[in-house]
């Protein structure tokens, strides 16, 4: 197998700063993964399945966001084989790298570059305010300075690709307002330089959460292992972990978010696999181990075939590693001509 070398329109002129139609190209959609943990069932279906699913309509680029995985202490040979895995993944989950885009951002110099760029367009107070920036520095003792310009880098993550959609669940909103906020600025005050990109919500947009504490997200980091199905746990893992779901003292199947949080967690993630509605599923089911066994097979029918996939892929690291080279590769003219219009634009020699 090798990689091909279908490369992505190149940049045309920026669409207007409304976020307007994207003139010769289609839709171009980004999304990055941070290669903090293991990828698991709410990232597939919140993030991974949304972008995958829309590759043969949209240009569609997803890169491995390593750099913002420094932002927090971190292991340097976890980070590193965690990109591995989880660009191995991507592939093995559908995202065809003769059609899309996957690259890994620390390949292609040109997100610094313009990290740096935005930094000067981005107030102190701004960065400052961000929700994620104010729950993560509480939570650690040495907070990185890189923390609190994450959202800059993720602005020239987007814009460096004149992106038009970018899928973000709830927690990126704030993010994606700043991109845009910066943006608008930058074309403002320096020229017309940046495409106006826009949150796209998954058309569903399931909140997958920990099986053991509803209340709590199923996370990389955060939710308990014991209740978070990893995309490459074994059969026999993900039975154990379902069975041991919490549920609630009733004994009927129902669909009631609220009262039932376990139980309609176990219901969207049965949607979510299937198709059909949590309400329209609960009818289905007499008792909660019937439930719990259609989850067990559903879950293991959507991620059976991504780990056989992901198995053989990884025999073939440097496979992987190519078509990595190859999306940077590819991605690198297009950004080029990014970062030059920035330069040009905001007063730098070039
Ligand atoms: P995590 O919380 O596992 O660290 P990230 O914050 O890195 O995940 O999110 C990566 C992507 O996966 C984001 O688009 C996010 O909205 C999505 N995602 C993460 N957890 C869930 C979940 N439990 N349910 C649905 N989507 C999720
Ligand atoms: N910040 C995102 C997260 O925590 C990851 C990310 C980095 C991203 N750059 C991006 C997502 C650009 C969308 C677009 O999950």
């Amino acid at each position: 197998m090798t990689p091909t070398t279908a490369t992505l329109t190149t940049n045309p002129a920026p669409a207007g700063a409304g976020g307007g139609p994207a003139g010769a190209r289609g839709i171009r959609r980004l999304t990055g993964l941070k290669p903090t943990g293991h990828l698991h069932l709410g990232n597939l279906l919140g993030a991974i399945r949304p972008i995958v699913g829309t590759q043969y309509r949209a240009e569609t680029i997803v890169f491995l966001a390593d750099l913002h995985a420094l932002t927090v202490p971190h292991e340097p040979a976890r980070v590193r084989a965690l990109t591995l895995e989880q660009a191995t993944l991507m592939l093995a989950t559908g995202l065809d790298p003769d059609r899309s885009l996957l690259y890994v951002q620390s390949q292609l110099p040109q997100h610094t570059e313009l990290h740096y760029l935005l930094e000067c367009t981005t107030g102190y107070g701004e960065a400052h305010r961000m929700i994620q920036f104010r729950e993560k520095s509480t939570a650690e003792q040495q907070v990185r300075l890189s923390l609190l310009s994450y959202p800059v880098l993720m602005a020239a993550d987007i814009l460096l690709h004149d992106t038009d959609e970018v899928p973000v669940g709830n927690d990126q909103n704030q993010h994606l307002e700043l991109a845009r906020a910066v943006a608008g600025r930058f074309n403002a005050q320096y020229g017309q330089t940046f495409t106006m990109p826009r949150a796209a919500l998954p058309e569903v947009s399931p909140r997958v959460m920990d099986l053991s504490d509803p209340a709590r997200k199923m996370g990389k980091t955060g939710s308990s292992d014991a209740g978070t199905i990893f995309l490459l746990d074994p059969p026999e893992v993900i039975r154990r972990k379902v069975q041991r779901a919490v549920t609630d003292p009733g004994r009927t199947v129902g669909y009631d978010p609220r009262r039932r949080p376990g139980v309609a967690n176990l219901l969207e993630i049965l949607a979510a696999c299937v198709g059909g509605s949590p309400t329209g599923l609960a009818a289905d089911y007499r008792s909660y181990a019937q439930l719990k066994g259609a989850v067990v097979e559903a879950v293991e029918g959507l991620l059976r075939p991504i780990r056989l996939r992901h198995t053989e892929l990884a025999r073939d690291p440097g496979y992987v590693r190519r078509v990595l080279a190859d999306g940077a590769e590819r991605a690198r003219e297009g950004a080029e001509d990014t970062v030059y219009r920035a330069k040009r634009a905001i007063g730098l020699l070039c």
